[in-house]
């Protein structure tokens, strides 16, 4: 029989890149979890002027956001409970120190705490890597002082690991979700604006990456092509808009705008895709300038030579692992030629093997993906709750044997 404690309430955050994240989730006596608040803040449109993220404006804009959405994550979950009381100048300045580098947190966190009552809560989720450092001590140092002035321990989550469980969830009713028993060996396919990566894994919480990007992730690559197309940032769904257009009325890309396939056959699971954006880039130069329909077909062009060649690895690595279940995450989990392509594939080569994605609105950053990672902590009895001192970001942590 398996032991968990139920009605365990958390807070998650997540501020590893250009998404701001809280939400509030409760787990029920049967391993069910409900979403009882979700706020998320999307950077977008601040970063998209820029074609990328940069690493002081994200920690700015995400100290900025906290609170408010601290304020909407509890006001959804009925958690927010005014009570005028003073904190004692020995808690000020345990907040000022935490929030020393967080401009624009400090002043609104302690108004927060005067006006708002401490909620019930049972455990603080924090992502503290991999992502941007500057970005990542935002959402530490806020879940630091919401610990210490609510007496709640922290949970540091590998972001990586949100992902995977994300894909893993089945949803049982609206805002009710069960993390799925994970039919393993699986393999899951990680890839973001940050990574690209393959990972084994026996069960939750034990992993180890077999593969990796060399340079470019494929979403950093999918915004840097998108970007030399003239495209808004983040650049995934507006090529890959283009590129459906295109297939609804071609079979093939034009040979000047054909693409390498790097590392295809390079017989390990790692991957590069830095080749495939300079010869994008290449194409550009020598076509000319570009109409509508070039840009169309270049981008059909990429989005083959990148699925092909994710494609191609994963089946490989399931194959060689036997692996009977095959998680994609991150990002670029949300692009729907992948999806297909791979649905596909699996059908035709490895029928039985159990494909995973997360719901489109949850395979971007959101602190939900945290939260859940924590949650399976507490549902498997397995809680890492470590000294919020210790607690740090780490913007290269790995994924292998993540707790
Ligand atoms: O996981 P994520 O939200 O943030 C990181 O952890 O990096 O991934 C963001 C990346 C961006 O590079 C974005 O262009 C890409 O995911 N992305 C997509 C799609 N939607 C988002 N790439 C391809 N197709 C999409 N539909
Ligand atoms: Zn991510």
């Amino acid at each position: 029989m398996t032991c968990y404690s139920s009605h365990m309430k958390i807070l998650a955050i997540e501020t590893s890149c250009d998404e701001t994240g809280i939400c509030i989730l409760e787990n029920k006596d049967n391993s069910e979890i409900q979403i009882l608040g979700n706020a998320l803040a999307s950077q977008v449109e601040l970063h998209a002027k820029y074609g990328g993220v940069f690493p002081a404006m994200a920690k700015r804009a995400h100290a900025e956001k906290f609170v408010s959405l601290l304020i909407e994550a509890l006001e959804q979950a009925n958690m927010l409970i005014l009570n005028e009381s003073d904190l004692s100048d020995q808690e000020i300045g345990k907040i000022k120190n935490l929030t020393i580098k967080e401009s624009g947190l400090t002043d609104s966190i302690i108004e927060f705490f005067v006006k708002y009552k401490k909620p019930d809560l049972d455990y603080i989720a924090v992502t503290t890597g991999p992502g941007l450092e500057p970005a990542l001590w935002v959402g530490i140092n806020g879940a630091k002082v919401l610990s210490t002035i609510w007496n709640t321990p922290i949970i540091p989550i590998n972001h990586m690991e949100g992902h995977i469980i994300t894909a893993a969830l089945g949803k049982i009713e609206e805002k009710i979700y069960k993390i799925g028993d994970l039919n393993s060996p699986a393999l899951s396919l990680l890839v973001s604006g940050g990574h690209t990566e393959l990972v084994l894994t026996d069960a939750f919480g034990t992993y180890k990456k077999i593969g990796q990007t060399r340079d470019d992730a494929v979403g950093e690559a999918f915004d840097k092509v998108a970007r030399m197309l003239g495209l808004p940032y983040p650049g995934g769904p507006a090529i890959s808009k283009l590129a459906q257009k295109y297939r609804e009325s071609h079979l093939e890309v034009p040979s000047w705008g054909e693409l390498p396939r790097p590392m295809l056959h390079s017989g390990d699971y790692d991957f590069s895709f830095s080749g495939i954006k300079t010869a994008v880039l290449y194409a550009i130069r020598d076509h000319g300038e570009l109409s509508e329909e070039d840009k169309m077909a270049l981008a059909s062009s990429f989005e083959d030579a990148v699925v092909e060649v994710l494609i191609k690895k994963t089946i490989a690595a399931a194959e060689e692992y036997h692996t009977q279940t095959i998680i994609v995450g991150g990002g670029v989990a949300s692009n729907t030629y992948l999806r297909s392509q791979l649905k596909q594939k699996v059908e035709d080569k490895l029928s039985g093997t159990t494909l995973l994605f997360p719901e489109p609105w949850l395979a971007t950053d959101n602190a939900i993906m945290i939260g859940m990672a924590a949650m399976w902590q507490i549902i498997s009895d397995n809680i890492n709750a470590q000294d919020s001192e210790l607690i740090k970001a780490d913007g290269n942590l790995s994924i292998n044997s993540a707790k």
